[in-house]
């Protein structure tokens, strides 16, 4: 298990007045047909760092979907809701290193809250480099020169080694936000506890290629000892075990690159087959109706939308016995009140199990509020990817960065 390495906070460093750049992570779900932002609990959870730098010029840097996804969008309406929980104009520039957006960036007075448009609009932000050269990507030289700080609240987003967060530490001070202190010293907390011994995993989503990926390492690293599986995730692994799903739920799973992941599926099947739990039975939607099946009754007509009552009995039984649980991604597509059943039945199970109680991701925390079930969990994080990715024992690239650069400002 790794170490949290030793970063700065906004108490270590004098940002009355400055020009403070602050990376947020408010990629929020969002309605296709609408656009509008269905959970804003990570906007809400940023403001805190906002309003600690009222007196600073605030400029806040932010993604929002992938490439090509539905939710790929601007941050026009984020900046409205910021607005509300600030209860401050926060100004939205539809712009990021152009001359706009350096202009207005440098007419900022103290006390004034900017938004630049989704980083994730400019093609380099997403390259896989180092930081090293992240720091001389366009995005870097053309906005670091405005700033006398970095602020890197996104924890969510410290598991990717993106420009917008690995870059900016190298060339100017650099400190955590709020969000992500709070998360890093909790992740510490989690440590002190993770000799305990039977670690329920509990992962599910849409984002197959990267829970694939952690579901190989958590088993072979022994980081966990059952991984129950819901979600898209849970019907890749259905397929490669044999499953025909069906013409409606396969091109969804295509749609996410399936075919790339399917032979890892199939390998960890082969190679851990007594410790990842499948549905047993999952729900189709049948016409906005939830119509439950076996699997040995598959393929199924309509899409497969979430686990069902046996598999969640099932499940509810692992946790029971658990003495870690950690549960990532939805067991089904929460927007359909109908097939959000799997995911609040397995997530009251987490919240009245003895087990010490982690949850990530921003779908879920919004179930725990709605279900008035946050406070009886031991830790809910705002990341789902990057929460996982670091019990799995990968480093953070945004937290090395902060590491990097509080020991260069310690030195100075
Ligand atoms: C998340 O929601 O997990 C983070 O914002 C990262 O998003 P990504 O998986 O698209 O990089």
């Amino acid at each position: 298990m790794l170490e949290i390495p030793p970063f700065l906070t906004l108490d270590d460093v004098d940002f009355q007045g400055k020009s403070v750049l602050v990376r947020v992570d408010i990629n929020s779900p969002i309605d296709p047909q609408t656009g509008e932002i269905l959970d804003a609990s990570r906007i809400e959870a940023h403001s805190t760092t906002i309003k600690t730098l009222e007196n600073s010029k605030v400029v806040i840097l932010a993604h929002q979907g992938r490439p090509g996804s539905s939710d790929f969008t601007t941050l026009e309406e984020h900046s409205r809701v910021l607005s509300k929980y600030l209860e401050k104009e926060v100004e939205y520039i539809d712009d990021i290193i152009g001359p706009a957006a350096r202009d207005r960036i440098s007419r900022l007075k103290p006390g004034e809250v900017l938004m630049l448009e989704n980083v994730r609009f400019l093609a380099e932000e997403t390259l896989e480099f180092p930081p090293e050269k992240h720091a001389n990507s366009w995005l870097v030289r053309k906005l670091s020169p405005l700033f006398d700080l970095f602020v890197n609240d996104a924890f969510a987003a410290a598991h990717r080694p993106h420009a917008s967060l690995t870059g900016f530490p190298e060339v100017l001070p650099a400190v955590a936000g709020r969000v992500m202190e709070k998360e890093l010293r909790a992740l510490s907390r989690v440590f002190a506890d993770w000799s305990r011994k039977k670690r329920v995993f509990v992962i599910g989503g849409a984002k197959i290629g990267d829970m694939v990926k952690f579901i190989d390492t958590l088993l072979t690293q022994k980081i966990a000892n059952q991984v129950l599986l819901g979600g898209l995730v849970s019907l890749l692994f259905l397929k490669a075990s044999g499953f025909s799903l069906g013409e409606p739920t396969e091109s969804v799973l295509e749609s996410r690159g399936a075919s790339k992941y399917i032979d890892l599926a199939k390998d960890l099947l082969q190679r851990y087959s007594s410790k990842i739990a499948l549905p047993t039975d999952v729900a189709e939607n049948q016409g906005g109706e939830r119509k439950e099946i076996n699997v040995s009754n598959l393929p199924a007509q309509n899409p497969i939308m979430d686990v069902g009552g046996e598999t969640i009995d099932r499940y509810k039984a692992e946790i029971a016995s658990a003495d870690i649980v950690v549960l990532k991604g939805p067991a089904g597509v929460i927007e359909e009140p109908a097939f959000s059943l799997g995911t609040k039945e397995i997530l009251r199970a987490v919240a009245h199990s003895k087990a010490l109680s982690i949850v990530g991701g921003g779908h879920e925390s919004a179930i725990l509020n709605e279900l008035g079930l946050t406070d009886k969990i031991d830790y809910v994080s705002s990341g789902g990817g990057a929460l996982i990715a670091f019990l799995s024992g990968e480093t953070l690239p945004a937290v090395e960065a902060l590491a990097r650069a509080a020991a260069r400002m310690r030195g100075a």
